[in-house]
């Protein structure tokens, strides 16, 4: 009898301890639901990305990677597909990161964007001269490239969306930049870039990426650029517009004349780097007679960002967020250069070691204020 009573409360208790589980793990799935998230406010708009740095890519910041997939539906490579990174020898490449980037968005149901297939930064030391440190042949760098092009895109074939083919090719005046590239090519290279990497993959979205292109010569020579390359047939989807802003540049009425001057030359317009330094501008080239002053007046906030700047910071990337919803129609994707103000490459650019607050989630891994009215505006359209 006694032995019964308490085989009864046994299973009483185990029925408690299924039922608690189950409660446990349904409010833990429908709190996850329910939680805030960035791609899912902006979803039927454009896709949110963000470009992880080789910590994130190979897994060594947890925190991160459970934001990356709470808010974004988009990622890219901030530096390890570029090709001194991918393809540092002629003879050597190393897929290791750019295999781990390409598996995770994979595996979280992301659009992978490759970054960068040609660019005169980060250019892998022996890709335009030869054994002596002379520039190389037209005949031979055409060989390079269609090499280079043909190894990155053919080993993810089918598995990335879309390439910055060409990257930063235009200088701010709207010539031509005198990259090795167009030393040895002149402008054929531009055109024989995409022309590679669409062999190499059909499929693959084809995109030319650049900075300051709400300038206006810089503007029309991306136009230019469109249409020479449809002239000959070749594929372009989309203009990548990097983003990289200031609390006073751009004035976002040109950068939506852009937006617009490229959306009407025929191709979508992706916003792909971007940021927003909170800091004041250096200025170039002044007389450092006070070294500590001087430092203290371009890094002024290394304790924290002043309510005015942040309400200031958050106006401002609002305005230019509702400009890019505005233009939905022809932007197809956002991506952030970088998660969290840590990680951004703004605070080593343009001077070494000052603490910026660039990006959307701050370094607690915290969303900044306008970031979270986003949100809570999608879960709660009323507010
Ligand atoms: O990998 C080396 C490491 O081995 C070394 O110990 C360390 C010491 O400084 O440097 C590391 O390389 C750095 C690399 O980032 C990876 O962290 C380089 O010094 C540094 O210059 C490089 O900066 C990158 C920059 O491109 C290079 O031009 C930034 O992280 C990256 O955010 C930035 O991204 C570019 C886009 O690709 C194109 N548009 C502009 C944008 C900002 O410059």
């Amino acid at each position: 009898m006694k032995t019964h009573h308490i085989w009864k409360k046994c299973h009483i208790g185990i029925l408690c301890i299924v039922c608690a589980f189950f409660i446990e793990v349904k409010s833990a799935s429908s709190a996850e639901h329910t939680e805030h998230s960035l791609k899912r406010a902006v979803e039927g708009n454009f896709l949110m990305g963000v470009a992880l740095n080789t910590r994130q890519v190979n897994g060594r910041d947890q925190q991160a990677t459970r934001l990356i997939k709470q808010h974004f539906n988009s990622i890219v490579a901030e530096n390890c597909m570029k090709s001194s990174a991918i393809h540092p020898e002629k003879n050597r490449f190393n897929f290791a990161d750019a295999d781990k980037l390409v598996h995770f968005g994979e595996e979280n149901g992301m659009a992978v964007i490759g970054h960068c297939l040609i660019w005169h930064s980060q250019l892998a030391p022996w890709f335009c001269i030869d054994e002596n440190g002379a520039k190389v042949s037209p005949d031979e760098l055409k060989k390079r490239m269609r090499d280079h092009i043909h190894a990155v895109v053919g080993r993810y074939k089918g598995r990335i969306k879309g390439w910055d083919v060409v990257n930063e090719a235009i200088e701010s005046n709207g010539s031509w930049r005198k990259s090795p590239f167009y030393e040895i090519l002149g402008e054929e290279y531009i055109p024989l870039a995409f022309q590679y990497a669409h062999e190499a993959d059909p499929q693959a979205e084809l995109y030319y990426n650049d900075y300051g292109m709400d300038a206006k010569a810089k503007r029309n020579k991306v136009v230019e650029l469109i249409g020479m390359l449809k002239k000959r047939g070749l594929r372009i989807d989309a203009v990548g517009m990097q983003g990289h802003m200031g609390m006073k540049y751009p004035e976002s009425d040109n950068f939506e004349k852009s937006i617009l001057s490229f959306s009407n030359a025929g191709v979508n317009v992706m916003i792909t780097e971007w940021d927003m330094s909170a800091l004041p501008n250096v200025q170039t080239g002044a007389n450092i007679a006070d070294t500590v002053a001087y430092r203290k007046s371009i890094d002024p906030y290394t304790d924290g960002l002043p309510d005015a700047i942040s309400q200031a910071w958050n106006n401002r990337m609002k305005e230019f967020f509702n400009l890019f919803l505005k233009h939905s129609n022809v932007i197809t994707r956002v991506t952030v250069w970088g998660l969290t103000d840590g990680d951004s490459w703004k605070n080593g650019f343009p001077v070494r070691g000052r603490v910026d607050y660039p990006l959307l989630f701050d370094r607690h891994y915290m969303p900044k204020p306008f970031v979270q009215e986003i949100m809570e505006h999608q879960a709660d359209p009323s507010r």
